[in-house]
This record gives structure tokens, sequence and C-alpha cells, in this order.
């Protein structure tokens, strides 16, 4: 069992923070951390994880979804992996105490901007989707969604009492050229790096903020020649992931665009519970500017039951070890992940097969072994 800190400066020792959270997050973050110590145990790399409390777990012991002990700790250490939070439980609690703010606050604090989203469908589980075989066959995009701002964080917000009978529920969406530009970047290098094809989403002919977008994204295209860069409304690209998402590679998108468009397309790999995401910042001297998490949320219908897909989890232990810079182990948990798709045997329910979570992960590490 690997427990505490090691203050050891080796590029091979990681100190990382796990958060499980609530529901699922739990269950699956055990499997994920079993996968983790085996490598330290039985590899160079040594992995010392301590787990902290995050979401309606931590309102329910310290009455706040994130407490600044915990948001110091986590930011002192190499990086952060994450469950997911909310439920029931906690829906009706005052806004500030509710569990999904326990998450936006880490996003904000470490200044975490640019969250990548990918899609990748495995060959053994392209007829799991709900799309038809040849619309996802092969199909592996990547959205990068803007993370700190939009209308996610955007003043003036909040419900005001207008008459006696009436509130006024509002937000705002504003992004100023600096934001929009760092995560347009973001997106140029990465496409540059992939088959250079970037689309950038807004809602230009409606929204000023991402008129402004559209404008920025189209001034940074131009340090970016060789990457070919189109835009698209956001209607029309929910519209074009379900009808041909194989005409994309990279999207750069908004805050509230990304949450939307990245559910969309990790359905069309066969099941929201698959798949990884890292949410990345600038890095800043010993400040912890990574932190990973499954795309799927805390599922409060089937929490508690030992049912849950752990494979969104695992994968996202392995983006976490990739972006460590161990790719040798990130990439013998993804050939793992892979392998054990391969036949129903060992997939859980919500891919057709009947293996609860611990049969599933135990069959990945069984093949890592
Ligand atoms: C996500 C989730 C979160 C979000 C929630 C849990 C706050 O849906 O990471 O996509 O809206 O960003
Ligand atoms: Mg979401």
């Amino acid at each position: 069992m690997i427990v505490g800190w090691n203050q050891e400066e080796m590029n091979n020792v990681f100190n990382i923070s796990l958060l499980p959270g609530d529901g699922i997050g739990q269950e699956i973050s055990v499997e994920a951390l079993k996968i983790l110590e085996w490598f330290s145990e039985n590899t160079d790399l040594k992995i010392n994880v301590k787990e902290e409390l995050v979401g309606g777990i931590s309102v329910d012991e310290y009455d706040s979804p994130l407490t600044n002990d915990t948001l110091k700790n986590i930011s002192h250490s190499d990086a952060i992996l994450l469950g997911a939070v909310g439920g029931p439980k906690w829906e009706s609690l005052d806004f500030k105490k509710r569990p999904e703010r326990g998450l936006l606050k880490i996003r904000k604090e470490l200044d975490l901007f640019a969250n990548f989203r990918p899609a990748i469908v495995f060959d053994a589980l392209a007829e799991s989707s709900t799309l038809k075989t040849e619309i996802i066959k092969n199909l592996d995009i990547l959205i990068i969604r803007e993370l700190t701002s939009g209308i996610y964080f955007g003043e003036p917000r909040g419900i005001e009492q207008i008459d006696e009978e009436n509130k006024r529920g509002f937000n705002t969406l504003a992004y100023t050229t600096e934001e929009v530009k760092r995560i347009a970047k973001v997106g140029f290098e990465t496409a540059k790096a992939r088959s250079k094809k970037l689309c950038s989403v807004d809602k230009a002919n409606v929204l000023e903020s991402t008129e402004l977008w559209r404008e920025v994204v189209t001034e940074v295209s131009k340090d970016y020649p060789d990457v070919e860069l189109s835009h698209m409304y956001v209607d029309n690209a929910s519209m074009q992931l379900v009808r041909n998402p194989k005409q994309f590679d990279v999207i750069v998108t908004t805050n509230m665009f990304g949450d939307i468009l990245s559910d969309c397309a990790s359905m069309l790999t066969g099941s929201l519970g698959m798949l990884p995401s890292a949410s990345i910042g600038t890095k800043i001297e010993s400040k912890c500017n990574a932190m990973y998490e499954p795309v799927h949320g805390s599922a409060p219908d089937i929490a508690g039951k030992g049912i849950a897909n752990p494979i969104g989890q695992i994968w996202t232990g392995a983006l976490m070890l990739d972006h460590l810079g161990e790719k040798e182990a990130a990439k013998s948990i993804v050939n793992s992940i892979e392998k054990t798709l391969s036949t129903k045997e060992h997939r859980t329910k919500d891919l057709q097969g009947t293996s609860n979570t611990m049969q599933c992960a135990k069959a990945v590490l069984d093949n890592i072994n």
C-alpha cells in the first residue's frame, strides 16, 4: 500500500492526489489505484498516493465541497486524479455548498484552462455504439474545451427577486482576447501534432462573446499556416458530430459548448463510461498544473452497486502517466484496456458485458501482467 508523500526529487517518483469524490467515483478510483500500485510495486516508477475529499463527501465531513487545506495539499502534488462529484443527496444545498463547486474551484484556482477530451473508438467496440458501425469505426477525435472562463465563471450571476411572484436567474458569457488566445494556441499546437486540422466551434452569429472568440482564433491562426482552420456554429457542430464525426480531428471550443459536445462525442464510442480527460494549466513553479478525470459523472443511479464501468477512470490514470512522461506504462495500460474489451466477457453492462466493476478492472490488471 502506498501512502504519504515522498519528498525526494526523482523524476520517476510522483506524488499524486487522489480525489475519489462521490457516487461511482468511490468505486472506480479504487480500481485505478490498484493499477497505479501495481506499477509502483513492480516497476521503477514510484507513485505516492494521498487521498483527499472533494464534493458531497467533503460537504458531509467539513461542510464545504473543497476546504482550503485540501486545495493547498493538492496544489503541491504532481498531478490530481479525480473520480466524480455530485449526487441527489446534495442537490438542494445552498449553491456555494454544492459538490460541483468543489470541482470548479480546483479548475479555477489552479488555472487549469485547457481540457482535453478525446473520443476514441476501439475496433472491438465499434458495434457497441448506438450509431452505425461505419460512421464511428476508427474514430479518433479530440475536443479541447476552455475550462476556466465563459458562462461557468462570468459575473454578474445569480437569482434575484424582481417582483412578488417573479424571480430572474442570470449568468454572464464573457471571454477576453487573452483567454481565447491561450486556448486557441493549445488548439493549434495540438492540431499541428495530429492531422493539422482544427475546427473552432462558436455561436458567432448570435453571441458577441463568441464573435470575439472567432476573431481571435482567426488572428492566432496566422502563426500556424500549416494548420487548416475551420469555424462551425455549435448547433451545426452537434448535428455534424452524430452525422459524420470522422470529418473532425481537433475541435476547440468554449467552456459550455465543450461540456455539451464532449458528452455527445463520448457516446459515439459506445459508452459514456469509457473516456478520460485531462485539464492542464500553465506550468508555474512547483504548483500543480494538471488534473485528470473521466468525462462521465458520479452516476447516482448505479452508485454503490459495483457495476460501474471502471475503464474511464483507469484510462484517465494512463493519460496522467503519459503526461508525467511515463509513456511506456501509459501505453501498456491502454493496450491492456483494448485487450480487455476485445471480448464481451470482461466488459461491464453498459457495454453489453456481464462483468462487474472489480472483475473488469482485474482483467485490465491481469492483461498488464
Ligand atoms: C464535466 C461535468 C462538470 C462540468 C460538472 C460536474 C460541474 O459535467 O466535467 O463535464 O459541467 O464541467
Ligand atoms: Mg459534463
